[in-house]
């Protein structure tokens, strides 16, 4: 049986994730729809036939009147917060985008709050389930090159910001170093447990945080990742997923372009290069976002990328930021 969900947030990316995901999930169907914008709702209930009793304006309402199981928030970043908190205590389970809030204390009380309701709280960090990810997690596993010695990722990007992503404090820490960081803890099998960073603007930017970052992440597995990330930078755009180079004892593994296009390569102590085909996983991108978060639900567990696991992610990111402000390396 499908479980009933209220998808807050039908900005840009929420109406993708609507049309492109949720309706076609065979774990969900709509219980709900909420955006602030009344002719935004109307449009999306009229172009796929939904019924226009499900829509609402307010969330709390909303969430008080319909008969649900699950939310899945796709609002923008500072709201995040206050439409989970408002979920979990009515007692529903609850899907965020990423970034999962803003601050560690938000976070932290969350995660309590979820555990208390007994609840799932998961955060869409759907890069993991994208196959590029899987390729490059599953070569670094089984590339037999000896131990890794360094890592090194890199994203550019000239992006055209939303209102609130230009009023934002830690622009691109947030809004799209969250996924490679992520991906970090995801690739290597270990949390970050340290940082040195350092992000920058330009004066006449129009964005509020930093567009810029480079740091220096260091995994609780003693693995050192260099990474450099603008999104101001204009020129050549690296795929979402950014560019690695994980460099082993007796040779390389990159996701990048070595001549055949993006992909996932092996590059050997003889400089053979190999192409490595991409595996694609069962469920692709926020498919297998939605499959998981449904599975948590029905097996009464905490999902695979709960709010909890995302602590971590979320601790990383503001400790790049205190580390840039205080010139300091920061232990988390
Ligand atoms: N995983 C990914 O790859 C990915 C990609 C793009 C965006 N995102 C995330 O998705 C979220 C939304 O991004 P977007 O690009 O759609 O932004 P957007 O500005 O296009 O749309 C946000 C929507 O949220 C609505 N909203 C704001 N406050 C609200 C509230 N209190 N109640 C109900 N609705 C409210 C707005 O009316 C708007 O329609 C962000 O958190 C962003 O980081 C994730």
């Amino acid at each position: 049986m499908s479980l009933k969900i209220i998808q807050v947030g039908l900005g840009m990316h929420g109406r993708g994730v609507g049309a492109s995901f949720v309706m076609p999930s065979p774990d969900f169907e709509y219980a709900g729809l909420v955006d602030l914008n009344a002719e935004v709702l109307e449009g999306y209930a009229e172009e796929f036939s939904l019924s226009k009793q499900i829509l609402y304006t307010d969330y709390k309402k909303a969430f008080r009147e319909l008969d649900a199981d699950a939310v899945f928030i796709t609002a923008i970043s500072p709201v995040h917060y206050q439409i989970a908190k408002e979920a979990l205590e009515q007692n529903l389970h609850v899907l965020i985008e990423k970034p999962f809030v803003l601050t560690m204390e938000d976070a932290k009380e969350l995660v309590q709050l979820a555990a208390e309701r007994n609840r799932s709280l998961m955060i869409s960090q759907n890069y993991r389930y994208l196959p590029s990810v899987a390729t490059l997690k599953q070569t670094i596993q089984n590339c037999g090159l000896g131990s890794i010695q360094f890592v090194q990722s890199q994203f550019f990007f000239d992006h055209n910001g939303k209102g609130y992503q230009r009023e934002m404090d830690n622009y691109i820490l947030l809004e799209m170093s969250v996924h490679h960081i992520d991906m970090m803890r995801f690739l290597l099998d270990s949390n970050i447990a340290s940082v040195w960073g350092k992000t920058w603007n330009y004066p006449d930017s129009g964005y509020k945080g930093d567009p810029n970052v480079n740091a220096v992440y260091q995994t609780e597995s003693g693995i050192n990742v260099f990474y450099l990330a603008s999104l101001l930078a204009k020129g050549i755009p690296v795929p979402w997923e950014g560019v690695w180079k994980i460099q082993f004892e007796q040779g390389s593994v990159y996701m990048d372009d070595l001549g055949e296009g993006y992909g996932v390569y092996v590059v050997d102590a003889a400089q053979t290069k190999t192409r490595v085909p991409f595996v694609v996983p069962e469920k692709e991108s926020i498919h297998g976002v939605l499959a998981e978060f449904a599975q948590s639900i029905r097996e009464e567990r905490e999902p695979a990328i709960s709010g909890r696991d995302n602590l971590n992610t979320l601790e990383a990111l503001l400790a790049t930021s205190e580390s840039s402000a205080k010139g300091v390396e920061i232990k988390l």
